[in-house]
């Protein structure tokens, strides 16, 4: 089963469009420090698609390293079962949070090679590996940014940030991979520019995608880099996100949480 091009799903099904039946069952409640709390509930994809369930999805944001980058912790439950997405440092108050919310981590995600997203990925894996007794992955990004990935340290370094290791993924993922993680299905999306092996993961049972630093509350990621590419990112962005219906919430690497239809509305970049 693979998501194509964000606009089909599974059975042949179309995910884009507006108005289609659905559970109003699942949920996604979000929380974060440094984002003023709040909560909200979003629909369920299709009744056919996917088991969506009757407890809402949480989603903490933890904002890490003096870049304030939101290293995100998605479970279904307090004591239940996590994934965690761009661990850039903090390494510590991310596994008291963990602690505290007695969660099992399923696996670490990586959107992108840049320091501040990926600084703490190896000691976070290597922390809870020996703490759960079982192998947590480092999934992703993209090929493209192997050369990021194994020069983390150096990277952040030079940004300020102490104390990041480079990192050696388990799997890198391609576009349009379909990821079981946390008994959940998240699809895969390619969108460089910022950088090459940039990816973007999309859930959409709980209508959330966690999109690193492509897209932004208003505007779009850095492109200045020697190998950024503005056109690339615009294109990408319109071809894996703008396909998405307007309630999916979008969770950016830095700022505020958004939402597809207020980015298609409001953001002059695309
Ligand atoms: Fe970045």
């Amino acid at each position: 089963m693979r998501g194509r091009k964000g606009q089909s799903w599974k059975r042949g099904e179309s995910w884009v469009g507006r108005g289609r039946a659905g559970l109003f069952g699942a949920g996604l409640r979000v929380t974060g420090s440094g984002v003023s709390r709040f909560a909200y509930w979003v629909r369920a994809i299709d009744e056919d698609d996917f088991v969506p369930s009757s407890e809402p999805l949480h989603l903490k944001i933890l904002p890490v390293t003096p870049l304030r980058q939101n290293c995100s912790v998605l479970y279904d439950a307090p004591g239940g079962v996590g994934v965690v997405t761009d661990p850039g440092g903090n390494v510590e108050s991310i596994l008291r949070f963990i602690e505290a919310e007695g969660l099992r981590i399923d696996a670490i995600l990586l959107t992108h090679g840049h320091g501040d997203h990926v600084g703490g990925a190896d000691e976070l894996r290597e922390v809870l590996r020996a703490r759960q007794g079982d192998e947590v992955a480092v999934i992703g990004p993209d090929r493209r940014d192997a050369f990021l990935l194994a020069d983390a340290r150096g990277q952040a370094e030079r940004l300020g940030i102490m104390g990041a290791r480079d990192v050696q993924p388990d799997r890198y993922v391609e576009d349009g991979d379909v990821l079981t993680v946390m008994g959940r299905e998240m699809l895969v999306r390619h969108v460089p520019g910022h950088t090459p092996g940039h990816v973007v993961f999309i859930d959409p049972a709980a209508r959330l995608a966690l999109v690193g630093d492509t897209l932004f509350r208003g505007v779009i990621g850095r492109t200045d880099f020697s190998y950024g590419d503005h056109a690339a990112l615009v294109d990408g962005i319109r071809a894996a996100l703008m396909v998405l219906p307007d309630d999916v919430a979008v969770l950016p690497g830095h700022g505020m949480p958004t939402t597809i239809g207020a980015e298609r509305d409001g953001n002059p970049y695309i």
